[in-house]
């Protein structure tokens, strides 16, 4: 077996193979994304969604296997939208979620806008919906910070692997 010296060597020259811009150049990945959703304690998204995005602690939480529900869904123009040109649709939800993700209920209701973004069309956000500011996550990032991830990278990981939850079809490649 080898020793804890010799492996913490190998680790070692490992590391230091790996430049600051490959740490810098972290990328989103649903892995990641799984990670930090089911990650344990307060106000995790799991927490308040549930296990694969239902039954969670919170009753008033978006049912993530259903976006349809969402309101980023209806405030990218609803079905009709989504019919007309899935591609650019999903592009819209994707950009107006990650907000929501990084920046809480709160702040995105007070800020967020984006061209074919209708506002008009939900009511604004439960203020519950904390995204990546409950504690746990906060605790997550932290913990990952060294290795380059970002809030950015972290809410779009959390994008990727809650499409997984999908089963409206929307999402789908
Ligand atoms: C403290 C509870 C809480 C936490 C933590 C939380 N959410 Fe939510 N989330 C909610 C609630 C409540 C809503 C419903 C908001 C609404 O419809 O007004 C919601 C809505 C959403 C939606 C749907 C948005 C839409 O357009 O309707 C997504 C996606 C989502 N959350 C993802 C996440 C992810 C990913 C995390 C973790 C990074 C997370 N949430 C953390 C409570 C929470």
């Amino acid at each position: 077996m080898m020793s804890n010296k010799a492996f913490q060597k190998i680790l070692y020259v490992g590391l230091m193979s790996l430049t600051p811009q490959a740490f810098a150049q972290a990328q989103p990945s649903e892995g990641m994304g799984k990670g930090l959703y089911n990650v344990e304690g307060a106000n995790s998204c799991i927490f308040c969604h549930g296990i694969g995005g239902e039954g969670g602690n919170i009753k008033e939480a978006a049912k993530l296997k259903h976006p349809k529900t969402w309101k980023a869904f209806a405030a990218a123009g609803g079905e009709a939208a989504f019919k007309k040109d899935p591609k650019a649709f999903v592009a819209r939800m994707k950009a107006s979620t990650l907000n929501i993700i990084q920046l809480g209920a709160i702040r995105h209701n007070a800020s967020y806008k984006a061209e074919g973004y209708n506002k008009a069309a939900i009511k604004p956000y439960n203020a519950q919906m904390m995204g990546l500011s409950g504690a746990a996550s906060v605790a997550w990032m932290n913990k990952y910070k060294d290795k380059g991830i970002t809030p950015a990278i972290a809410a779009e990981s959390a994008w990727l692997y809650i499409q997984t939850f999908d089963q409206d079809g929307v999402f789908k490649k």
